[in-house]
């Protein structure tokens, strides 16, 4: 008895190191799984899904995948209780100019995702990561996910052809923090559809679309609550920060705060909450169906370029904005304002 106890802790108990796909399967048995310089098949997802609660892996050393168009996700990695750690050195390189054609998620060739998180009281920490195929983080039905010091770097996507190359997409899921990264990519540095309880805190977007609340309305969750966009820099971006909610769709987007937020050299918009998208295409007046309120805009400072516009309100139905110490200037371009609510000004 004392010896089949004392075998059951030390196989509980094991590290492994992985440097084949073929041994992650019995790797998963193991309380740390270190994988070490692999190159994983083309179409085969490196799967680190239903992990055993407690499990920690660690990225070392270099990860390569193979060529294959098809949806991904390069990588998953679901469980409870879930620690990913990236060891000094490490990198996820996707080689995704294999795959850039300028059309992203829109068509060409077919795109793997890069990364499918579904966590429970986990935590990403210090991965280095370069050129996606396309999209960048999952954080899809996740609660209570702390993500840290990723360094997520596709500046080659702008002379190469990379496209929606988005850094953190975010539905559905409560309780996130995405915090201290670098993301320097071609679309949404940050994209949250649905979810409450959001932070995003001292990271750095270059060459994107912005910081986005986003769009709101149309699919299963249209609920965005409780979101705080702190000390954060954009730069070289087209928008700084932006709400943008579905023209005739319902939902809400409701207690968000941005503060301390530095934009430069922002091309079409510093601030933008837009009340009509549609069709990725705005259209028209905004309805109103997903209402945006409590909406505190404080400290946001920096240049728009001359062609672009400091800031741009389209909406219908919003209430309760707190907006101060917004100091945008360069922008030159004139646009109609609708709905802003009472007392709010820049
Ligand atoms: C405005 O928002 C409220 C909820 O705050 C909602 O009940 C109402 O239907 C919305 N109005 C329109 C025109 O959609």
């Amino acid at each position: 008895m004392i010896t089949l106890g004392l075998l059951v802790i030390v196989a509980a108990a094991s590290a492994v190191v992985v440097n084949d796909i073929k041994q992650l399967q019995a790797a998963k048995n193991s309380q740390l799984i270190t994988l070490r310089n692999i190159n994983v098949p083309a179409g085969v997802t490196l799967d680190l899904d239903k992990l055993k609660p407690g499990t920690v892996v660690e990225f070392a050393g270099q990860i390569t995948f193979g060529y294959k168009e098809w949806e991904g996700p390069l990588i998953i990695v679901g469980g409870k209780n879930i620690k990913v750690v990236g060891k000094p050195g490490n990198l996820i390189n996707c080689q995704g100019e294999r795959w850039w054609d300028k059309q992203g998620g829109n068509g060409g060739k077919k795109k793997p995702k890069f990364f499918a998180a579904r966590l429970t009281d986990s935590s990403i920490d210090g991965l280095n990561i370069k050129n996606i195929p396309a999209h960048g983080f999952s954080i899809n039905s996740c609660k209570n996910l702390a993500i840290s010091k990723i360094n997520l770097n596709v500046a080659e996507g702008h002379t190469k052809g990379g496209h929606n190359t988005d850094g953190f997409d975010v539905g559905n899921s409560e309780k996130i923090s995405i915090i201290n990264s670098f993301i320097h990519n071609q679309d949404d540095c940050l994209a949250i559809n649905s979810g409450t309880d959001i932070r995003f805190e001292g990271n750095t977007c270059i060459g994107g679309h912005g910081i986005s609340i986003g769009s709101v309305g149309g699919r299963q969750n249209n609920v965005v609550q409780k979101v705080r966009v702190l000390r954060c820099k954009v730069s070289n971006s087209d928008n700084g920060i932006r709400i943008k909610t579905v023209k005739g769709a319902t939902g809400a987007v409701k207690d968000i705060t941005f503060d301390d937020i530095e934009l430069k050299n922002i091309g079409k918009r510093g601030i933008v909450i837009q009340g009509n998208y549609l069709n990725k295409r705005p259209e028209g007046d905004p309805t109103g169906g997903v209402p945006i309120t409590g909406l505190t805009i404080n400290n946001v400072r920096g240049n728009v370029l001359k062609d672009g516009t400091n800031v741009y309100v389209w909406v219908a139905n919003a209430s309760n904005w707190k907006w101060s110490n917004i100091k945008l200037v360069g922008g030159q371009k004139v646009l109609p304002q609708k709905g802003i609510p009472q007392g709010v000004k820049w």
